[in-house]
């Protein structure tokens, strides 16, 4: 047996329909704050991650799924949607074509080859959002609210952690300042993180193996070596948002997992769920577009997990429209059944899928398409029999109080009288 590649996933059946809904409820959200889709591709040369998200992080030194194309050019899954949004930004003159703020949003498939477990896979999807040409601190609360908003409507329970991590100027600053405090550490520290040390010592942070964030009361704080400019940001940004009435907790370790960010950086943990309770993150990154070859462009964003978005919501968050079936019970009725389904699925575009419809077309006694209308949990059954396609009618039964009703299909209105017979109390307009 062949079987789905390992950390990606199938989706099909009720949480199909689920997943929909999330992303359709989110794209909602999304446009009344006038915020447009954005669509990449998949594939993109390699040396876009390289620059973008920095060479020395983890999502590119060790997850990329990569190859070379046939003439040899070297290809990679997109690990995040940043890069991408920022190389086509820069591409197609948008922070010369558009006004400003642009502001886009995406729901998208990436690939990162980590050890797949609950909340971690290796073919996943993230919603995002990434705000193009302003540079203000209100900006970036509004991003922020952005993601709350998407988390409060479904009802979940979560925590912002907030932090600053300056700009290359004051970056610098505390970047020594952490070298001098690990170097007199470094026996203690993990191999990987001796590494770090050398290369990005600001990634020591987030380590999750020897934790030296936690192992020592004194790790110097990015937010005591801000610059004048880094630090009024950052006063302004919590201003704002206790304006949008979002609430924060500030927390000094907040580094990313990516090289490209300035100034603001946040992730949302879940107070419920499992392990991988990181459902969105993100932040400011000011240098990125000039980075990938564009004009000097200020940028804020973040992306949230939908995998782990999808979990915390509960399942009865969205209720399946009921399900109707039509059987054929004899051949005579089988065109017949064809008739009304093009019928009744006008009726039900109209009606704005107030229920689904599958029409059942293989002719079967009257017990047994009951029994299947039962296993498909069916809420009501369409019947054409022998007597009901010689006059030209349908039974209607409704499963629950087993009560049916037989309508004459010469009757101009008599769709509208079956979806007066299925829901009594909603006013069905002709
Ligand atoms: P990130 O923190 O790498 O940021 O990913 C954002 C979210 O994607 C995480 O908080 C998590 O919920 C989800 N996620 C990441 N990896 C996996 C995985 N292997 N399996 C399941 N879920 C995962 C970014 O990707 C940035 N591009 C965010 C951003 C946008 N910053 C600015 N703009």
């Amino acid at each position: 047996m062949i079987s789905a590649i390992k950390g990606m996933n199938d989706l099909f059946g009720e949480k199909a329909f689920r997943w929909g809904k999330m992303e359709e409820d989110i794209k909602k959200m999304m446009v009344s704050a006038n915020f447009g889709e954005f669509r990449t591709p998949i594939l993109e040369e390699i040396s876009l991650f390289k620059r973008g998200v920095g060479e020395t992080t983890d999502v590119v030194k060790k997850e990329m799924y990569d190859f070379l194309d046939k003439k040899g050019r070297h290809i990679a899954m997109r690990p995040e949607g940043t890069a991408s949004v920022v190389r086509a930004f820069v591409e197609h003159g948008i922070g010369i074509n558009y006004p400003s703020p642009f502001k886009a949003f995406y729901i998208a498939p990436f690939f990162r080859y980590e050890r797949p477990q609950k909340g971690r896979l290796r073919q996943f999807h993230q919603f995002g959002v990434e705000i193009f040409g302003d540079e203000t601190p209100q900006m970036d609360a509004e991003m922020i609210f952005t993601a709350s908003r998407v988390l409060d409507h479904f009802g979940i329970d979560y925590e912002i952690h907030l932090n600053s991590i300056g700009c290359k100027k004051c970056r610098a600053a505390y970047r020594e300042k952490l070298i001098e405090y690990f170097s007199a550490r470094k026996n203690e520290l993990c191999e990987d993180c001796r590494t770090r040390l050398e290369v990005n010592p600001l990634r020591l942070l987030d380590c999750k193996a020897c934790d030296p964030k936690c192992r020592y009361a004194d790790v110097p704080k990015m937010t005591d070596y801000l610059c004048d400019d880094c630090r009024n940001h950052f006063e302004e940004l919590q201003k704002a948002l206790h304006a949008f009435g979002v609430k924060f907790v500030l927390d000094p370790f907040i580094v990313r997992g990516l090289d490209y960010y300035t100034k603001t950086a946040f992730e949302i943990v879940a107070k419920t769920g499992g392990s991988q309770n990181a459902v969105a993150g993100g932040g400011r990154y000011d240098n990125l577009v000039s980075d990938i070859g564009g004009n000097d462009t200020p940028a804020t964003g973040f992306a949230m997990g939908l995998e782990r978005l999808f979990d915390l919501i509960p399942e009865d968050f969205y209720h399946e429209e009921p399900l109707a079936v039509g059987y054929a019970l004899c051949d005579e009725a089988v065109l017949q059944l064809v008739e009304f389904n093009k019928k009744i699925s006008n009726k039900i575009m109209t009606l704005n899928n107030q229920i689904r419809f599958l029409a059942d077309y293989k002719p079967k006694k009257l017990k047994k398409a009951l029994q299947k209308a039962e296993k498909a949990n069916a809420a009501f059954v369409f019947i054409i029999g022998e007597d009901e396609a010689a006059n030209g009618t349908i039974l209607v039964k409704n499963m629950a109080t087993r009560e049916q009703k037989s309508f004459d299909r010469n009757d101009k209105k008599y769709i509208s009288g079956i979806f007066n017979f299925m829901f009594p109390k909603k006013q069905n307009k002709q």
